[in-house]
């Protein structure tokens, strides 16, 4: 069983021996915790290896895919033009006589037909001859629960899930933002069907005293060795860097002399 690095060096410490590529994966958390930025830079390690990668767009539409991959300095649009690159967009229906022609994607979808989703995810991939290489993307599938019941988002799992990544061991990551409360429902029942479980979010003490470091915890891999830990990170300029907790904790710790408030004394 093949088990790859997936280039994001937090999540490859939270699984030292790779991940297996016949793996659903699905990364959660709040809002803002940085699972795109995360899902973005698989794709861009998997691509520089000449791996295709299969995107469906659900949150936005493949401009801003395109848009963040530049701001990390990612040269993207090689990829699209060597048809490395696809996307299925799944989000310009909103948009009726405003959509406008973006480069690179090769469906549109409307994610309120899961039977059709695979259909189409499934045609792309075999186009994209993929086989024991290359990824899937869902970012993310909280869209599908605007227009669907938990029940039929999680059937759609469970295709895909069989459709992909253990038919033809196609890596496939989903994303989930565990915002609202009503998720949680959908999030445990996702959590024992998929193979990988990365939760995301911000240490929840610093975020008391307004420091936002993130951090990452693989919580689950079906047939590989984890580090169990919430693992610390900070998005920089060119993407997702680890940080080391034992010099944060060093400097926090210096530094909080200087924060001590002595009272002030009455002047006699
Ligand atoms: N080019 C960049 N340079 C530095 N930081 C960035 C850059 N792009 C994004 N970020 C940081 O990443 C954070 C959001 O990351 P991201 O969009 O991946 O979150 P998310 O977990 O996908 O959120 P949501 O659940 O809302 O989709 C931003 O708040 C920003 O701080
Ligand atoms: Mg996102």
């Amino acid at each position: 069983l093949e088990r790859i690095k997936l280039g994001v060096e937090p999540l490859d410490f939270g699984a030292p021996s790779g991940f297996p590529r016949k793996s659903l994966i699905l990364i959660s958390g709040d809002a803002g915790t940085g699972k795109s930025v995360i899902v973005n830079q698989i794709t861009n390690n998997l691509l520089m290896k000449g791996e295709p990668a299969v995107y469906v767009t659900l949150d936005d539409d493949p401009t801003a895919v395109i848009d963040a991959f530049r701001s990390f300095g990612w040269s993207v649009d090689e990829f699209i033009e060597k048809g490395l690159l696809k996307f299925i967009d799944g989000f310009s229906f909103r948009l009726g006589s405003l959509k406008k022609q973006i480069k690179g994607v090769v469906r549109e979808i409307v994610p309120d037909d899961t039977k059709k989703m695979i259909y189409v995810i499934n045609e792309v991939i075999e186009e994209s001859k993929m086989v024991n290489k290359g990824i899937l993307i869902l970012d993310s599938i909280n869209e599908l629960m605007f227009q669907l019941d938990v029940s039929s988002v999680i059937d759609f799992v469970k295709t895909l899930r069989a459709a992909v990544p253990k038919a033809r061991g196609v890596i496939t990551i989903i994303t989930l933002h565990t915002t609202a409360e009503a998720l949680n429902q959908l999030k445990n029942h996702l959590e024992y069907l998929v193979d990988g479980v990365i939760d995301t979010r911000l240490d929840p003490n610093l975020q008391e005293l307004g420091i936002p470091l993130k951090q990452l915890n693989v919580k689950k891999l079906r047939g590989a060795p984890t580090n169990p830990l919430w693992i610390p990170y900070v998005i920089v300029d060119d993407g997702i860097r680890p940080v080391d907790q034992h010099k944060l904790s060093s400097l926090i710790k210096a530094k909080l002399r200087e924060a001590v408030r002595f009272e002030q004394k009455p002047q006699s």
